[in-house]
C-alpha cells in the first residue's frame, strides 16, 4: 500500500501544501519546529481518524483558521481518496472517496506503523503505552475488534458510573449483574484477540530480534492478562480457553466487588492488561540495558509490519519520526536494511548525515521550512 498524494490545508503550521510521495523512501529534512512531526501527524490522522498527540482535534487547526483539511490518495489495487476535515463550528468529517463515513469504516483504508522517539518507551513505559501499541495495531486490521473495544469501553464507563452511584444508594447494585455479563463477554473477546496478536507478533520478533542482536538473544513477548500480573504472570497467562477466561473474569469480579464499590471503578478486565518483553528469560523492563530495550522495540515494530502484511496482504506505510538520531549507527542500518524497500517509508530528520550515500541516492528528499515543503 502506498500514499501517492497528500495535501494539507490549515493543518498545524501548514497553510496549504500538496505533495506527491515516492513509493520508496521519502526523507523530510528540516530544523526543529519547522513542521516535520506535523506532516507525519497528518498522515496518521488519515490512517486512524485522530491524532496520537493532540489533546483535542481542534488543536490540529492552524491558529487563526476556521478549519483544517487533510486529504490523501492511497494506492492499493485501486486508488482511494481519503479526507479528514475539522472546523471550529461543525463536527469532524471523515470521507472515503468523497462520501462521509464513520470512524470504523474510515480506519483500515490506510494502514501505518509509526516509530518515534516515544516508541522507545514501549518496553520501559506504563502498561497503558503497551495496550495502546497493541490496540492501534489491531484496530487497523480488524473492524470487529474496533467495534468490540469501543463497546467494551462504553460498558466500563457505564459500570463505573453505577459503582459510584452505589456508594450513595445500595439499591443500584441490583443492576450490576447485567453489566457484569456484558463486561465479561466483551472483555473476553478483547483478551482473546490481544493474546492471538501477541502470539503472531512473537513469531516474527523472534527471528528479527536474533538478527538485530546478532544471534545472541532470544526475545519472547508474553501476554499478561489483568489477572496474571506480578510473579505469577508467566504461569497464569498461557493458553486458557474462552470459557476458562470467562470463569476467571467472573471470579475476579466477585473477589474485587467490595473494592470496586469503594473506589467507584472497574478493577477487573482488559483495561488492566499488559505484555512483557523477555530476553533470555529476563524481564527487559526490569533488567534490560537501554540497548537491549531499544533492540526489542525495533524488533517489535518491524514485526508489526510483517503482521499487518500477513493479515491484510499489504505492507503498511512506515512513518519514522526523527528516530535516526536516536538510534546508534548499527541499529539505524539494521532498521533501514530490514525495511529493505518492502514498504513505503516516510522519514523525518534534522540532518541528512544519518543516511548513507547509497540510501540518499534512492530516496526522494524534501526540505521543510516553516510549514513549506520544497
Ligand atoms: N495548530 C497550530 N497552528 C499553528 N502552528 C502550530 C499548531 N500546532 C503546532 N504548531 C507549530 O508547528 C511547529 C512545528 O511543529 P513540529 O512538531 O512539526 O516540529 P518539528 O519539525 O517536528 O520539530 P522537532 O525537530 O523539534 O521535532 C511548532 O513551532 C508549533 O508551534
Ligand atoms: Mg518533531
Amino acid at each position: 500500500m502506498r500514499l501517492e498524494l497528500l495535501s494539507l490545508q490549515d493543518f498545524r503550521n501548514y497553510e496549504r501544501v500538496s505533495l506527491e510521495l515516492s513509493p520508496g523512501l521519502n526523507i523530510f529534512v528540516g530544523d526543529n519546529a519547522q513542521g516535520k512531526t506535523n506532516l507525519l501527524e497528518a498522515i496518521y490522522v488519515l490512517s486512524l481518524s485522530k491524532s496520537y498527540r493532540a489533546a483535542r482535534d481542534q488543536d490540529l487547526i492552524r491558529h487563526g483558521s476556521l478549519g483544517a483539511v487533510v486529504t490523501g490518495r492511497v494506492r492499493k489495487l485501486a486508488a482511494l481518496e481519503l479526507g479528514f476535515a475539522l472546523s471550529h463550528t461543525d463536527k469532524k468529517r471523515l470521507l472515503v472517496n468523497g462520501k462521509t463515513t464513520t470512524a470504523n469504516r474510515f480506519m483500515g483504508n490506510l494502514t501505518t506503523v509509526l516509530f518515534s522517539p516515544d516508541s522507545l518507551q514501549l518496553v520501559k513505559g506504563a502498561p497503558s503505552d503497551r495496550r495502546r501499541f497493541l490496540d492501534i495495531q489491531i484496530c487497523q486490521i480488524d473492524s470487529v475488534y474496533r467495534q468490540t473495544l469501543l463497546e467494551y469501553q462504553r460498558v466500563v464507563r457505564q459500570r463505573n458510573s453505577l459503582l459510584k452511584a452505589a456508594q450513595e444508594d445500595r439499591g443500584q447494585l441490583s443492576q450490576l449483574p447485567a453489566w457484569d455479563k456484558q463486561l465479561v463477554h466483551l472483555g473476553t473477546q478483547v483478551m482473546l484477540r490481544r493474546r492471538a496478536v501477541i502470539e503472531s507478533l512473537q513469531s516474527y520478533t523472534r527471528a528479527l530480534h536474533r538478527e538485530i542482536s546478532q544471534e545472541k538473544e532470544e526475545l519472547e513477548l508474553i501476554y499478561q492478562p489483568f489477572f496474571a500480573q506480578g510473579d505469577l504472570a508467566v504461569e497464569l497467562s498461557c493458553g486458557q480457553s474462552e470459557q476458562e477466561l470467562k470463569a476467571i473474569f467472573r471470579q475476579e469480579l466477585a473477589r474485587l466487588r467490595r473494592e470496586e464499590i469503594r473506589r467507584g471503578c472497574t478493577l477487573a478486565g482488559p483495561q488492566r492488561d499488559d505484555f512483557l518483553f523477555v530476553v533470555n528469560g529476563l524481564d527487559l523492563k526490569k533488567f534490560g540495558s537501554q540497548g537491549q530495550q531499544r533492540s526489542a522495540v525495533l524488533a517489535c515494530i518491524l514485526a508489526e509490519l510483517e503482521l499487518m502484511h500477513a493479515e491484510t496482504g499489504e505492507y503498511p506505510v512506515v512513518l519514522l519520526d526523527d528516530v535516526m538520531s536516536e538510534l546508534d549507527q548499527n541499529r539505524r542500518l539494521q532498521l533501514l536494511s530490514l525495511l529493505n524497500d518492502k514498504a513505503q517509508t516516510i522519514v523525518t530528520t534534522t540532518s541528512l548525515a544519518s543516511f548513507s550515500p547509497e540510501m540518499m541516492q534512492r530516496a526522494a528528499v524534501y526540505k521543510i521550512q516553516q510549514g513549506r515543503i520544497a
